[in-house]
């Protein structure tokens, strides 16, 4: 990792409410597809207008939901990797820890972290689309693949169509996560943006809304993104070495 200047390890340390906000990049070496990487960005390979809105889903449930189930068997399939477990051991060393996610998944959980704001809904909490009922999915939906069509199970309460319980584009975010979220970003005093390509609103306003701020940003990502010129600092590598190593120099565990 590159060398942090001793201005923005003093404002990290004295941090009191440190908010962490992550995208597909946290997850990647986990195994999890990103969206929008060159080679195996999800979006480079499915047409996100007949997967990811409201309007694919009344079209072509099956197409849909199987497309959905082949991703929650790719996270069921997945371990958490050194940056979820980093970003979870980090909540007992700051006052106020706030963690924001674009993902789905649910590894940041599976590392330990216990109050997870998720912007983008979760894979594993499908829901009824006529009354909004939860559903219990089955654990392991065997015969989910890529590009395969599954029928998506009836509510047992109204008998409507389940749906994958993630935000599509179209909709609103969930507003108790969003409301929550806006607030840390706006009066936190250190915001880290691991993983994303800011590309998608709302979620990536809060990255610029903790500049506006005035709070220390650090971005960790692989490649250069449209906020490099605007946030405090840019780490530039793979979340699960780079962010661990930032954690540690910042934050050190107590022993
Ligand atoms: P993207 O795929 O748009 O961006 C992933 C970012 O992570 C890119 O900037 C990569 O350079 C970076 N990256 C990849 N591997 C990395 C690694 N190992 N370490 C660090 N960085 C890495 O994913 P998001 O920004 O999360 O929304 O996408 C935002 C939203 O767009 C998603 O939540 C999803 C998608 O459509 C919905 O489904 C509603």
């Amino acid at each position: 990792m590159a060398a942090i200047p001793a201005g923005v390890i003093a404002r990290l340390k004295g941090a009191r409410h440190v908010v962490v906000f992550t995208g597909a990049g946290a997850s990647a070496e986990s195994g999890i597809p990103t969206f929008r990487d060159q080679q195996s960005g999800l979006w480079r390979h499915f047409d996100v207008q007949s997967l990811a809105t409201p309007e694919a889903f009344d079209r072509d449930p099956a197409l849909v939901w199987g497309w959905y189930e082949w991703r929650r068997v790719q996270v069921l399939a997945s371990e958490p990797n050194a940056a979820h477990h980093a970003i979870a051991g980090l909540a007992a060393r700051v006052e106020r820890p706030t963690l924001i996610t674009q993902n789905v998944d649910d590894l940041h959980e599976r590392a330990g972290s216990r109050k997870v704001l998720h912007l983008h809904g979760r894979l594993c909490a499908p829901y009824c689309s006529a009354c909004r009922s939860e559903y219990q999915a089955a654990p392991q939906p065997l015969q989910a693949q890529a590009g395969c069509r599954l029928e998506p199970p009836r509510c047992d309460r109204c008998g409507g169509r389940v749906r994958p319980g993630v935000v599509w584009f179209g909709e609103c975010l969930p507003s108790g996560p969003w409301e929550q979220s806006v607030e840390a970003a706006c009066r936190c005093d250190a915001f880290l943006c691991i993983g994303t390509s800011s590309l998608v609103e709302p979620a990536a306003g809060l990255t610029r809304a903790a500049i506006a701020a005035g709070a220390v940003t650090v971005q960790v990502n692989l490649d250069s993104t449209c906020l490099d010129d605007f946030v405090t600092l840019n780490l530039r590598g793979p979340a699960a070495t780079v962010l661990p190593e930032l954690l540690a120099d910042v934050w050190p565990a107590v022993e």
